[in-house]
């Protein structure tokens, strides 16, 4: 599985090629302004470095939303350096560079100082020596005032499921055959132990559930999770331990639903959480409290403080917009303890229907006089809440929208021309978000008919059908010619009415115009 020059990473297998929407600077300037800390300004160049990239496909994404900066990713398996570089090409981005390197070469490389160092799914799954060598990365290469973003495992949510990670990488390592057929042994011995009523799972019932889960989940990355030689889950305390030895200090979650006590943690443990003043300590008793699996974090070195009324004023210029299309949007959120979230309705309905329409700041949806006699104070509430529930997104400022908007375009028409590949990109790009947004396979084919002006369920049949792929419907497989065209056909009505007036007001083809691509049109 292993190879001597991965220090005990899988190679057998390339990464699944992923974009995480929390890895925008955007969201890493959001969360500092939460959590009352200076950011370096995004609105101007700046380095971004992501350490471990796997294929590129984040770093590739958020250089076209940031052109003005300069983004550099490293990664120790060549294939994945080779796919970042192709895609890096074919999209024509000249501010991003992919190293092959490992975290311990990186040592030499010359580098502009950094104002954001960026890890998802690494920490956790690498030697201490990496750790110690990305520590050290961090502590010569970030600036002060720069910000570090790690995502890990976390204890205790793994506590008991780690057994399981442990029992599924010493079953695998014994198996023969391609790594997919032993991740399939490994899941029929942890099947078996369920069945069997194993005393280890019949004292854990949340192993049930989570095996339910693995079994659902893809492949490749179980690999990567689970048969990697170095696998760890973390207390908080002791990466904010590690991380201090390059001189940074914990800012909070990225995640800006998590930065809300009130909204993550039980409600009879609050104040047993605030009235701890260690930060270490009340990291880790929160986590107990919400039972945190995985910790995306970021990290400040330095912190430059804001006043509160400087954090207010930000808020209120902030550019929002809707993160679905407006029908989906709600007014009741489910928390996490178990509680309903409801939000006013008088509040949210104008809201709703400015932001579909066009984003825009607290201040600008003021000017609504539906919205002006709420007042600033419970308007920003409302929408700071919105935000943490993920209905609405928080964008970049308007400034850089042309430059924007020329490289993201450039980067979705790669995007969707790969949606007749076999293995399809997920994210398109927003030049007003600065963010990746999901893209479907089958409604990255629509696009592609659309911009080629053929018939989209055509097409799309061709396509996707014609490839051995299977439409599905309430998660079963459509075998039926007449039903598939039919919930195609039903797809892209959804498609076109919903979906690209969603994607258009955040600028996302925008060269479609939309009576051209009509449902009727292309029915006939
Ligand atoms: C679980 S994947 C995560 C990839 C990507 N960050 C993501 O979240 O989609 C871990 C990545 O780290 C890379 N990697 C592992 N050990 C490394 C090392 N010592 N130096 C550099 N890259 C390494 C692997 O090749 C792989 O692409």
């Amino acid at each position: 599985v292993y190879s001597n020059w991965s220090d005990g990473y899988i190679t057998e297998i390339e990464y699944t090629a992923n974009f995480y929407r929390e890895l925008a600077p955007t969201h890493f300037a959001f969360a500092a302004l939460l959590g009352l800390v200076e950011a370096p300004p995004t609105d101007r160049p700046f380095t971004y470095f992501e350490l471990g990239c796997g294929h590129g496909v984040a770093t590739n994404l958020l250089a076209a939303c940031h052109p003005d900066a300069t983004f550099y990713g490293n990664d120790i398996n060549p294939s994945h350096i080779l796919s970042g570089r192709q895609l890096a090409a074919e999209a024509g981005l000249s501010n991003v560079h992919f190293l092959e390197k490992s975290f311990a070469e990186l040592a030499d490389v010359t580098l502009p100082p950094l104002d954001f160092i960026s890890m998802h799914g690494i920490y956790a799954l690498i030697s201490d020596d990496n750790r110690r060598f990305i520590v050290d990365f961090i502590r010569r290469r970030l600036r002060p005032g720069g910000l570090v973003y790690v995502s890990y495992n976390a204890m205790p949510g793994w506590s008991v499921p780690a057994a399981l990670q442990r029992l599924v990488a010493e079953t695998a390592e014994r198996a023969t055959g391609t790594v997919g057929q032993r991740i399939e042994h490994s899941l029929g011995i942890l099947e078996r132990m369920l069945t069997g009523q194993a005393r280890f799972f019949a004292v854990n019932p949340v192993l049930k559930p989570w095996l339910d889960g693995m079994k659902g989940q893809d492949r490749t990355y179980l690999a990567h999770e689970y048969l990697c030689g170095n696998w760890h889950a973390f207390y908080a305390a002791d990466v904010m331990r590690e991380m201090g030895e390059a001189k940074l200090s914990l800012v909070g979650s990225v995640l800006p639903i998590e930065m809300f006590d009130d909204m993550t943690v039980p409600p009879d443990l609050r104040e047993l959480v605030r009235g701890i003043t260690d930060r270490a300590l009340r990291e880790t008793v929160r986590d107990f409290a919400i039972n945190a699996q995985l910790r995306r974090d970021i990290y400040a070195r330095g912190l430059a403080r804001i006043d509160p009324a400087v954090q207010r004023e930000r808020l209120l210029t902030l550019r929002l917009a809707l993160n679905r299309t407006r029908e989906l949007c709600t007014n009741e959120f489910n928390l996490a303890f178990g509680a309903t979230l409801n939000v006013e309705p008088e509040i949210t309905t104008p809201v709703y229907d400015a932001l579909a329409a066009q984003p825009r700041s607290t201040l600008n949806l003021l000017a609504d006089p539906a919205l002006a006699k709420i007042g600033a104070e419970r308007l920003l509430r409302t929408m700071i809440t919105l935000i943490a529930t993920g209905a609405v997104q928080v964008c970049a400022s308007p400034e850089g929208d042309a430059a924007r908007r020329r490289t993201t375009e450039a980067f979705n028409r790669v995007v969707i021309e790969r949606a007749q590949s076999a293995r399809p990109p997920r994210y398109l790009a927003s030049p007003i978000a600065a963010n990746g947004v999901p893209l479907d396979p089958i409604d990255g084919l629509f696009l592609d008919a659309c911009r080629k002006g053929r018939d989209p369920i055509g097409h799309t049949e061709e396509r996707f059908l014609a490839m051995g792929r299977q439409l599905m419907k309430e998660g079963k497989p459509i075998a039926d010619a007449e039903e598939a065209r039919r919930e195609l056909e039903a797809r892209y009505r959804t498609f076109y009415e919903r979906l690209l007036p969603a994607w258009q007001a955040i600028g996302i083809a925008t060269d479609l115009v939309r009576a051209e691509t009509n449902p009727v049109r292309a029915a006939g």
